[in-house]
């Protein structure tokens, strides 16, 4: 099949719907934050796969703050559609609930962004097709994710200069105050 050149976020976008079943629990009778974690990597393959038409690698995630905790028996769907595509890599938004099938409660425990990148037969970036925002969601959705990718590099960078600098001698006052303590000289 060959590629188009763009393709809609409605082609890609994916729902997948789970059972939390009790293996899933914690010790605290929760699920794990490692089960959802790979449900959400497991619908950011699938939906960036799709519009990518090739193999995907997840690169970076970002937003993962896992807001309520879920139930065993709760249904949990995951909403996950393009938000960004670059030129080898996409971004995908999640957008994770959990259903308690007898009351209807629906909970909305957390949104994240899975940035991937498509693997052509070289096992090398290869171009992804352009995205077809259908509606001003979609568009508001990949502004919002241009920000998010700057301010992420933007992050990087100044963590690593701010990494590169410190002087752990020099800054061990700051540790005043911080609920820890020395067992060094
Ligand atoms: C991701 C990977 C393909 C990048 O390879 P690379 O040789 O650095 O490729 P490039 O520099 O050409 O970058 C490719 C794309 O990834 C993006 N990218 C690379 N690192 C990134 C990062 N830290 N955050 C966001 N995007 C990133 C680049 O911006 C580029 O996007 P664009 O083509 O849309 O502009 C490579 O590092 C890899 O295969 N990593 C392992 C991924 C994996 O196995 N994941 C499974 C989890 S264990």
């Amino acid at each position: 099949m060959t590629t188009p050149a763009f393709r809609p976020v409605s082609y890609s976008r994916t729902t997948l719907t789970e059972l939390m079943i009790p293996s899933y629990a914690n010790f605290g009778g929760k699920i794990h934050g490692g089960i959802l974690l790979s449900l959400m990597d497991k619908v950011a393959y699938a939906c960036a796969a799709k519009h990518a038409g090739n193999y995907c690698v997840t690169v970076t995630v970002d937003g993962v703050h896992f807001l309520q905790p879920v139930e065993v028996g709760e249904l949990v769907s995951l909403l996950a559609s393009v938000n960004y595509v670059g030129n080898t890599s996409l971004m995908v938004g999640i957008k994770v609930i959990a259903e308690n099938v007898k009351t209807g409660v629906v909970k909305h425990t957390n949104t994240s962004y899975f940035t991937m990148v498509a693997k052509g037969e070289d096992d090398k970036p290869t171009q992804v097709p352009g995205l077809t925002l259908e509606s001003q969601e979609d568009a508001r959705r990949f502004l919002e994710a241009i920000k998010r990718r700057e301010l992420s590099q933007r992050y990087q960078s100044e963590f690593i200069a701010a990494k590169n600098v410190l002087a752990v001698e020099q800054e061990l006052h700051l540790l005043e105050g911080e609920r820890c303590r020395l067992s060094f000289t």
